[in-house]
């Protein structure tokens, strides 16, 4: 691996973006939002109007579809078919699909190759289900980010969000190919009483003794 790559995994509303956003500005990596590549092929089963569950249908679409991948430096973008679906990528009804579509495995297949890709350009931290176990799993960086599920249904709909944590967190658990799960030497953090600086100082931490080669000037950021 010539770039270094740091896992961020967790169920949802663990705080995982913005742990990854966060250690992208203050290491000078790029955050690659892996979530949002399911979110967005979510969003183009049902504007193309193909029920999420009938899984030929969906693999016949994602086998025609150009998925574009790419970063503004610090965050990563995405377009498909030319076009950007970030704002609709956190409605209510990507939120009740997204899980159906990402247990399909040559959704995972697909995604999993472009969110490899990055390697290829850049110093990454991702953050997902299965980037430590699945897409990176040779990384000594990795970290699995936990929260209490009332604590993360309260920061789910304090966001004004619609969203089941529970039901999508027992399918993404539960799924066959890539399932939710603490990778190989992942150190779990659990933010459930953690402010986000807190979190963010107790990562930090959880890196260097991972090993990860930290600039003293960016740790005095803290
Ligand atoms: O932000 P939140 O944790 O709620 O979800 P997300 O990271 O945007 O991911 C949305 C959904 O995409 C998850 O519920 C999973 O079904 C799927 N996902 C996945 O299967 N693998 C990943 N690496 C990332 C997301
Ligand atoms: O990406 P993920 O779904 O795992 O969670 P997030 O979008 O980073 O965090 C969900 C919400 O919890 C956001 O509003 C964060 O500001 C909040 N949060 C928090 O209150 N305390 C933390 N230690 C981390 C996140």
């Amino acid at each position: 691996m010539n770039h270094h790559a740091i896992a961020i995994d967790g169920p949802a509303a663990s705080g995982k973006s913005t742990m990854a956003r966060a250690l992208a500005e203050r290491l000078g990596l790029v955050m690659v939002n892996s979530g949002a590549m399911y979110r967005a092929v979510t969003w183009k089963v049902l504007e193309e109007k193909i029920n999420p569950t009938d899984a030929a249908a969906v693999r016949e679409l994602v086998g025609r579809i150009r998925i574009d991948c790419g970063h503004d430096g610090t965050f990563s973008t995405i377009s498909i078919d030319g076009v950007d679906p970030t704002p609709f990528l956190r409605s209510a009804e990507v939120n009740a699909n997204v899980s159906a579509i990402s247990a399909i495995p040559e959704v995972r297949e697909k995604l999993v190759a472009l969110q490899r890709d990055y390697l290829k350009s850049t110093h990454v931290v991702m953050e997902g289900r299965d980037i430590g176990s699945v897409v990176f799993p040779e990384t000594p960086f990795k970290i699995y980010i936990d929260a209490d599920p009332s604590v993360r249904n309260h920061r789910r709909s304090d966001d004004g969000e619609v969203d089941s944590v529970e039901t999508r967190d027992a399918a993404d658990s539960s799924r066959t190919t890539a399932p939710l799960v603490i990778a190989d030497g992942a150190t779990v953090l659990d933010t459930s009483k953690l402010s986000i600086e807190g979190a963010i100082k107790a990562a930090i931490d959880i890196l260097r003794a991972q090993g990860f080669p930290m600039k003293q000037s960016e740790t005095l950021k803290i």
